[in-house]
């Protein structure tokens, strides 16, 4: 046998109950309280002395469990039955001074010889019930928070959705007009094409009409220039309308026409074209293409005086937004007594000026032939 060992029946039941934070009652088998511990007095407020022999349910409970009280007490005392027995419930109870409060009430059965005692044992549960129902309001207000939020979300949703529409809409018109507008010029740049096109056949006529040898030729020339500037604006409304020409598509339409000319009909001068596709807007590609035009007649012209062959190079590529023109032919050279670009003469001086209207650079070399190096920005 162990030494001091502990046997709990030898605690007396009072000694426990007296320290319990629950309320213990006992109830005879009429009803009665026999038994009322320390905390019974605190949370009720009934000292022991005034609640021992009173009729614990008149006392205790509000009147709306007192029918319930009535059905119930008379078979447990009987019988020790009950359908409360055993169980933990929520219930109200009222204080001495009167007020209600929540408590939760478990029910045991104890057999003193052949009596029935009722134990119940009280927890005031007004604290838990207090928190459970902050609790409960802070989760009502959240979902009126959330309902609000979801509320003004929908209508942002239903804002948005008829800007949206509103915007389409108006994208919509935008797109119509744009399309309205390059029609439209599409239709001015075939219209300036022709007047251009008019201004050549006088031109022709005139050329046709004139005993002037140098007077003709003057105004072929004339007529070029001008053809230059209207082949841009033909592939300006050719096409699906960009606002830009190709570049290298260009230069191989000029030099079919410019070769068609008739002073360099019957010579074979070969011209190779390397060139990249870049594509030049209207402001850009008038004063090049004048420059090409330019260029390419004075190798005609000037650069193969007694021969029948020669060959003319023109390469276009671009970088970083930069292009590079190099036009070059491997005729005799412009004379070293032309100061090329301080020329009185109209081609060099149009060349000149052109280059300055794209804000680029200009050299020129004439070594075997001549050749031209042309850089301008996009
Ligand atoms: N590729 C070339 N090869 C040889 N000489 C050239 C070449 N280009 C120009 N020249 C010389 O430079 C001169 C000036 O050329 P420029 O184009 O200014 O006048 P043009 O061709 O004589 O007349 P236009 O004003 O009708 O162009 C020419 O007369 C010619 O002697
Ligand atoms: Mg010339």
């Amino acid at each position: 046998m162990l030494k001091n060992s502990f046997v709990p029946e030898k605690v007396p039941f009072t000694s426990i109950a007296n320290i319990a934070k629950d309320a213990i009652i006992i109830l005879d088998d009429e009803g009665r309280i026999v038994y009322w511990n320390p905390m019974a007095s605190r949370i009720f407020g009934y000292k022991k002395s005034e609640i021992l022999g009173k009729e614990a349910h008149l006392v205790l409970s509000p009147p709306q469990y007192h029918s319930a009280y009535q059905q119930g007490y008379p078979k447990f005392s009987a019988e020790g039955r009950g359908k409360v027995i055993g169980r933990t419930l929520e219930l109200e109870a009222i204080r001495k001074n009167g007020e209600v409060f929540p408590i939760e009430l478990t029910l045991s059965l104890l057999h003193v010889g052949e009596r029935h005692f009722a134990l119940g044992i009280v927890r005031d549960i007004t604290r838990r019930k207090k928190a459970e129902e902050e609790l409960e309001k802070y989760r009502q207000k959240l979902e009126e928070l959330v309902e609000e939020r979801t509320r003004k979300l929908r209508e942002t949703n239903k804002r948005l959705r008829v800007e949206i529409k509103i915007r389409r809409q108006i994208e919509q018109e935008l797109k119509q007009s744009l399309k309205e507008k390059e029609v439209l010029l599409q239709e001015i740049h075939h219209r300036v094409k022709n007047n251009f096109q008019l201004v050549c056949s006088l031109l022709n006529l005139q050329a046709f009409h004139t005993s002037s040898e140098e007077a003709r030729r003057a105004l072929q020339e004339g007529q070029a220039r001008i053809r230059s500037m209207a082949l841009i604006h033909e592939m300006l409304y050719q096409s699906f309308y960009q606002g830009e020409v190709n570049f290298a598509q260009y230069i191989k339409n000029l030099v079919s026409h410019l070769q068609q000319m008739e002073s360099v009909a019957n010579k074979d001068i070969q011209i190779k074209i390397k060139v990249e596709d870049i594509y030049l807007d209207l402001k850009k590609a008038i004063p090049c293409g004048l420059i090409v035009n330019e260029i390419i007649i004075n190798a005609f012209k000037h650069a193969f005086p007694d021969r029948d062959r020669g060959e003319i190079n023109i390469e276009m590529r671009a970088k970083d937004h930069q292009v590079y023109l190099q036009i070059s032919d491997d005729g005799v050279g412009v004379p070293l007594e032309i100061d090329v670009f301080q020329s009185k003469t109209l081609g060099l001086r149009l060349i000149h000026d052109l280059v300055q209207q794209l804000r680029g650079e200009i050299r020129m070399e004439r070594h075997q032939g001549t050749a031209y190096f042309i850089s301008f920005k996009k």
